[in-house]
């Protein structure tokens, strides 16, 4: 079988920038692109981040966008400083110097890779869900043209920002909203889960020794998580790449199907995915939504894929 065609959508980000270390070096897929949104931290960040990880890493022969740099209906928030100022902590990578951004944008590197792939593109998606929407509303026959989204966003119970949303969905609900009511099989990979494992300094020991440059990277994003959750910030809680291994280590996840709908406005409860776990709107399931994660199973599974990579 050939390897699965892959765009990572993400706001770079101490934790996106190990799912996309996992992926680029998965041979189950292939990454076809890489493209910023507003998130974690500013747009100018999030899209150079991406640009000069690529270029660190080698991977010069893979398209990095622009996407959005605000959402849809509402200013550009960022995160509290989980990700330090310009979003990988405390760690600089050198700038890009030859590696250019793609001249398309994201929307539309989306939707021409999504042509191309003729029905087999999947959608990484690990920041908020701007230029998702902009490409669905840009062009509706998205819709038949990706095969699923894999998303790190909501919960079916909690949240991180609000009591009742995610960061990622409470950033763009009504992009949100846009991408779950799509009609496009997808997979929520949401609080419920992904705080449910965190990252140990021995992950972190095992990668140093490994001593690829992608694996001393993860290692010294993992140091910096775990002087984050010791100043009693987050842990090394590696919510996107948790979404990257519900395509990819399906064993490490367990996934019902429900309807899911995001609440747009709300005094108090903007951002809250609704998962509509005892079917009483009785609507057809739309997403399917994990559950319950294998803890060891997901961390060792990510040690793993950083491990195979190789230095280029
Ligand atoms: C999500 O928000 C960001 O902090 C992380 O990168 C993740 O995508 C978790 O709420
Ligand atoms: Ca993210």
């Amino acid at each position: 079988m050939g390897r699965r065609p892959f765009i990572i959508d993400c706001d770079t980000g101490t934790d996106d920038a190990i799912a996309i270390a996992a992926a680029l070096y998965c041979d189950q897929v292939e990454v076809k692109a890489v493209t910023s949104v507003n998130g974690n931290v500013a747009h100018k960040y999030t899209s150079k981040n991406n640009l000069d990880l690529l270029e660190y890493l080698g991977f010069d022969d893979i398209p990095v966008a622009k996407g959005a740099d605000s959402p849809i209906m509402d200013n550009p928030y960022h995160s509290d400083g989980t990700h330090g100022n310009t979003g990988l902590g405390n760690i600089k990578l050198p700038d890009a110097a030859h590696k250019q951004f793609d001249k398309r944008l994201a929307s539309e590197l989306i939707y021409q890779t999504a042509v191309e792939e003729k029905g087999e593109l999947e959608l990484l998606v690990i920041g908020p869900m701007t230029n998702i929407a902009i490409c669905l509303m840009e062009h509706p026959d998205l819709k038949d043209l990706v095969k699923h989204i894999w998303f790190m966003g909501g919960s079916v119970i909690g949240g991180n920002v609000t009591t009742t949303a995610e960061f990622n969905i409470w950033i763009d609900p009504m992009a949100a909203h846009i991408v779950t009511q799509s009609g496009i099989p997808q997979t929520m990979v949401g609080l419920d889960v992904t705080t449910a494992a965190a990252m140990k300094e021995h992950h972190a020991e095992e990668l140093r020794a490994c001593g690829t440059k992608a694996a001393l990277l993860c290692a010294d994003l993992l140091d910096y998580m775990f002087e984050r959750r010791d100043r009693g910030g987050e842990d090394a809680i590696m919510h996107d790449a948790m979404a990257f291994a519900a395509a990819v280590c399906p064993e490490c996840l367990e996934c019902r199907d429900f309807y899911v709908d995001v609440e747009c406005f709300g005094q108090y409860t903007k951002g809250h995915t609704m998962v509509d776990r005892r079917g009483r709107l009785g609507k057809a399931p739309n997403v399917s939504v994990a559950l319950k994660v294998d803890e060891e199973k997901f961390c060792s599974w990510l040690v793993n894929a950083i491990k195979k990579s190789a230095d280029r």
